[in-house]
């Protein structure tokens, strides 16, 4: 008799318990296996990202996904909430790569598999994989489009500008274009501008981290299209004329290359410029047909996703992930699966882009 009295009020506190979650989530008795935390609705790139995944598990309803809106305590929060869900694996991509470290720690506390979403977590041994692009082989796409600009000019005005420096992307971006530049920096036929951190290091091939730290701490957008825009008007104005004329810009993705384009093409002293970008955001794919924006690195949103939804399904199965390679975190070798980026100008645009089914032609004016 008392067992049967232990099961009654044991089942009366689950009962409750599933009350509560249906009051508290709305979202019934569901039980989620995958939770998705990206870090903001407010950059069209992880809108991007949202779309694809809604794509990639439609009718799936063991999943939920949620945004952080740049902040790494609600990003907390949202693990947490993905916690009391139940979820078995953590699909993350982190607002600040080190402060994320915490809730991926949370996760594996509850045993819950944590995959590092485009951005690596740094210092903790608490995410085990790494779903990415080859985000060196993006700096350099970027720095190699500058180059193949020059066309025999020297001297060329070369403005300089990067990621947040809480993104470890930013500095794989900034770590492959200062390969490709920095020979030609150092025997002048790019002649820096607006960063004096990076004219110290110019005869540098290889930057420390610490040394990438000083330069980006100078030219940071901090993915944001208002520091952009303030950081390009403020270089504009310490510039003198002879500073500009025809400009090779380096901006690290297409949010902010089209801030710092608008500044540019405002200056009656700039001829002619060319500036980098990545993403392939509908808004610049439409500023490359107008001519405001210079190229784009295409990344297939795609891929990845189908990566981070073949992983997470391997690991609910208890399978092996097939990963590629490993990226250091600084507390780990985690083993990570990289996706190729594809450059993307003028002359490609409608080929890479429309013509191979990733946007609709009646999204775009003038193609
Ligand atoms: C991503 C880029 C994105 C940037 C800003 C980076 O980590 O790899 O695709 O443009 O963050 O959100």
């Amino acid at each position: 008799m008392k067992k049967f009295s232990k099961i009654i009020i044991a089942g009366l506190a689950l009962l409750m318990i599933g009350s509560f979650a249906f009051a508290g989530g709305g979202q019934q008795k569901s039980k989620v296996d995958v939770g998705i935390v990206l870090p903001t609705k407010d950059e069209p790139r992880w809108v991007q990202d949202e779309t694809r995944f809604l794509d990639a598990l439609k009718g799936q309803a063991n999943v939920e996904l949620l945004f952080s809106q740049g902040d790494s305590g609600k990003e907390k929060q949202n693990v947490e909430t993905l916690l009391t869900k139940g979820i078995k694996v953590l699909i993350i991509c982190p607002h600040d790569g080190t402060a994320a470290a915490a809730a991926a720690e949370a996760a594996k506390k509850e045993g819950v598999t944590v995959i590092a979403y485009d951005r690596l977590i740094n210092d903790t041994t608490a995410v085990d994989y790494y779903v990415t692009f080859d985000s060196v082989s993006v700096g350099k796409a970027q720095a190699q489009y500058l180059v193949d600009q020059l066309k025999g000019k020297t001297k060329a005005p070369l403005y300089l500008y990067a990621g947040a420096a809480s993104d470890n992307n930013a500095f794989l971006f900034f770590q492959g274009a200062w390969e490709v530049l920095q020979p030609l920096i150092a025997n002048g036929t790019f002649v820096i501008k607006n960063s004096s951190e990076a004219v110290a290091l110019q005869g540098k091939k290889d930057l420390t981290r610490a040394e990438m730290a000083k330069i980006i701490g100078q030219i940071s957008t901090n993915w944001d299209f208002n520091d952009a825009k303030r950081k390009a008007a403020d270089n504009l104005t310490s510039a003198s004329t002879a500073d500009k004329g025809e400009v090779f810009i380096l901006a690290p993705n297409d949010g902010t290359a089209r801030a710092i384009a608008d500044e540019f093409a405002k200056d009656t002293a700039v001829t002619k410029y060319y500036v980098t970008g990545q993403d392939a955001e509908k808004a610049s794919v439409q500023y490359i047909i107008d001519g405001k924006q210079s190229m784009t690195v295409f990344k297939d949103v795609r891929t990845l996703v189908s990566d981070a939804v073949a992983m997470a399904k391997d690991v609910l199965a208890g399978k092996t992930p097939i990963t590629t390679g490993s990226y250091n975190n600084g507390k780990k070798d985690v083993a990570a699966k990289q996706t190729e980026v594809v450059t993307v100008d003028k002359n490609n645009v409608k080929a890479a882009l429309i013509d191979s089914g990733y946007y609709p032609a009646s999204d775009f004016t003038g193609l």
